[in-house]
């Protein structure tokens, strides 16, 4: 009697890829990320020492970071603004250094790096601090570079990311934002207790929700993906916060498995893309948001007459899809704005997949680094 016993396997917990199993994680990390930061009242991130007095004198907020740290800040914009009415700007670290932004003591700069040293994100965090703003970090890594030169730090809790492509620090990422937002919210009166009441039943549901859509979707995203190999070209689409997550959902896609993808804005497609729409062009469309629900229908509309190959992400119970999509993955219902860290899970699930089929390092993807210390 012999067992094979491969050490790296066992690293990964007995999945093939770390991918995949950071995808499995997600439940429990998100589970762990909220711990003490919530009661049933309110939330709780003195942790950052932020005084009441200098909340309520924000009047603008820049969100700085690269990758996937910059799709959630996308999400976050959406958010903060939501919740808070502060303007925010999101800025590629890269392009945020060297443009002399505007920013004074009255400016907070939110910076987010899974690792905490990716360069750009770093300088764009000493820019801010030499023009007076003060910084707060959303990082994984304790003793980070960013995480020590940030004048104050949000952990992820997330336990070590290894593949290259991020997925538990993204969703870990869309909590904080959410977190910061309702944090805010509470603080400077935009938000009344029965509404933090609400979302804050609401996102104590989301570990359990995630862990729905992977006990759910996986095997027919497995199926789909079988399809989905042999194409070269995808895109992904959705309205409001479902733009953000098409975003990350390409992102991830053309990373691991190389197909070409693009993210739209769906009420972009005539301005230029549709004319990319023909036979058998799978579109993933984003349509979680109530707001917009009839205006992204005709979208997917649009597309399939084009004969594109739809595949939807949708709320649980939504039917009236199923007449427009020939593929619909579903999620839990949730409260409109926190969506996204559920819609995304069958985007990362997809991604694997297809990546795993075509033969794809997917822990290592060509050409690109887990941390890039170097402009
Ligand atoms: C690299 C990684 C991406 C990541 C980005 C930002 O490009 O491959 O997955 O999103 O850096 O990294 P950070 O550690 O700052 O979040």
């Amino acid at each position: 009697f012999t067992v094979d016993w491969d050490p790296e396997m066992a690293e990964k917990g007995g999945y093939e890829h770390f991918m995949l199993k950071e995808i499995h994680e997600q439940p429990e990390a998100l589970r762990r990320f909220l711990v003490g930061r919530l009661n049933d009242e309110s939330v709780h991130l003195e942790e950052l020492n932020l005084n009441p007095e200098e909340i309520k004198s924000y009047s603008r907020i820049f969100i700085v970071a690269c990758g996937t740290a910059y799709h959630s800040g996308l999400v976050g914009k959406y958010v903060i603004e939501k919740l808070v009415r502060i303007p925010v700007e999101v800025d590629i670290a890269s392009e945020f250094r060297y443009r002399q932004p505007l920013i004074d003591e009255s400016t907070l700069v939110i910076v987010v790096s899974q690792s905490g040293e990716t360069a750009d994100t770093l300088a764009a965090l000493r820019e801010a601090q030499g023009r007076g703003a003060k910084v707060v970090a959303i990082t994984n890594v304790v003793g980070s570079t960013i995480a020590r030169e940030a004048d104050e730090v949000m952990y992820l809790r997330v336990g070590p990311e290894i593949a290259v492509a991020s997925t538990k620090a993204y969703t870990a990422m869309v909590m904080a934002f959410y977190l910061f937002a309702l944090y805010l919210g509470q603080i400077r009166g935009t938000l009344d207790t029965e509404e933090i009441q609400k979302a804050i039943a609401a996102l104590k549901q989301i570990p359990e929700q995630v862990k729905w859509i992977i006990e759910n979707t996986e095997s027919e995203i497995q199926k789909l993906a079988e399809q989905f190999t042999k194409h070269e070209n995808a895109f992904f689409i959705g309205r409001s916060v479902d733009y953000t997550v098409s975003m990350e959902g390409s992102l991830k896609l053309k990373e691991i498995s190389y197909i070409h993808a693009e993210a739209y804005a769906a009420g972009e497609l005539k301005h230029g893309t549709l004319a990319l729409i023909t036979n058998g062009v799978p579109v993933i469309a984003l349509v979680t948001q109530e707001s917009v629900y009839e205006k992204m229908l005709s979208n997917v509309q649009e597309v399939r007459a084009r004969e594109a190959w739809v595949i939807a992400v949708a709320l649980e119970g939504d039917e009236e899809i199923k007449k427009s999509a020939e593929n619909v993955l579903y999620i839990p219902q949730t409260m409109e704005l926190f969506t996204s860290v559920l819609a995304i899970i069958p985007l990362q699930l997809l991604a694997y997949y297809v990546a795993r089929l075509r033969g794809c390092d997917v822990d290592q993807p060509r050409n690109l680094a887990k941390s890039v210390t170097v402009e």
